[in-house]
């Protein structure tokens, strides 16, 4: 057998940037060969590079997570190339805003369809490679998903329905090894988030957040869950909100030891 059928694989959804980013390079960082799928082309490859320069082995492939074709097209790549599939992360995820009545048909589809149909599409399209190596899913959620919040009405909505999912499949992959847990990240620090923070009236962010996280707080919680130990674990939702999800203010109560990059920054805010 050669090294890339032996070689644990995982396969990340909008890994272009952010979160999706941070996990990839975790798992590179921890010995997989990694996909890096994103809707955003030139940014997809750009950031595949990037994780090649730093000695990881690194793909870059185009995915809509919401097109069937295109996950039969990607997993067929994967398969092609290593046979098997070790770690689904199903990352892709839009943050819209909207109230029960604000929310138009078009934000609650757009809403939905990315984050919670894309992974099932992800899961149905990718379980027969899973079975290769009774493999793992994590499905990147939210704090949100749990914790309501005025304003979040489709988002809300699609991570708690992302909860059910992840709970639905556990049970369904249970009896074949395949374990499948929800991530759910509070405050995380990534460009795009300082970008929505600003339009939506906090452009300060992360200035004050004091349980805020990093991208690679989150690739350590999905590096976990793809380990042996990690594995006994299926159904579940993992916070890694530096408790947020457990806080009646819905703020800053708590600094958790977080990386010197953030503790750097967040000394200089
Ligand atoms: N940043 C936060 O504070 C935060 C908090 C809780 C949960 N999350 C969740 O974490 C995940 C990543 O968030 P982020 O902050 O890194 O967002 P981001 O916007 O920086 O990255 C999302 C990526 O998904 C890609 N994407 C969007 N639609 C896609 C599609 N249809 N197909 C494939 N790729 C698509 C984008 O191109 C982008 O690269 C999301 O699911 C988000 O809901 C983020």
């Amino acid at each position: 057998m050669s090294d890339s059928e032996t070689r644990r694989v995982a396969l990340v959804t909008g890994s272009a940037g952010g979160i999706g980013l941070g996990i990839a390079r975790a798992l590179g960082a921890s010995g997989f060969a990694v996909w890096l799928a994103d809707v955003q082309q030139d940014l997809v490859h750009q950031s595949a590079d990037e994780l090649k320069g730093e000695g990881i082995d690194a793909s870059g492939i185009v995915l809509d997570v919401t097109k069937a074709a295109d996950w039969e097209a990607a997993i067929a790549e994967v398969s092609k190339a290593h046979r098997g599939l070790d770690v689904l992360v199903n990352n892709a995820g839009i943050s819209t805003r909207g109230t029960i009545e604000s929310t138009d048909e078009a934000m609650w589809d757009q809403t939905l369809n990315v984050n919670l149909r894309g992974a099932w599409l992800g899961i149905k399209t990718a379980l027969p490679l899973l079975r290769t190596r009774r493999g793992t899913i994590v499905n990147i959620g939210s704090t949100r998903a749990t914790q309501p919040l005025p304003g979040l009405f489709p988002y809300v909505i699609s991570k708690a329905g992302l909860l059910g999912l992840t709970r639905q499949v556990a049970v369904e992959c249970m009896g074949e090894g395949i374990s499948c847990n929800m991530v759910a990240p509070g405050w995380v620090d990534t460009p795009n988030e300082r970008k929505i923070q600003a339009r939506y009236g906090r452009p300060d962010f992360p200035t004050g957040i004091k349980n805020l996280t990093t991208p690679d707080d989150i690739g350590a919680a999905v590096v976990y869950l793809s380990s042996p130990a990690g594995r006994k674990t299926t159904g579940d939702i993992l916070y890694i909100d530096s408790g947020l999800h457990c806080a009646d203010d819905a703020g800053m109560v708590y600094v958790a030891d977080h990386t010197p990059a953030y503790k750097q920054r967040i000394e200089k805010n």
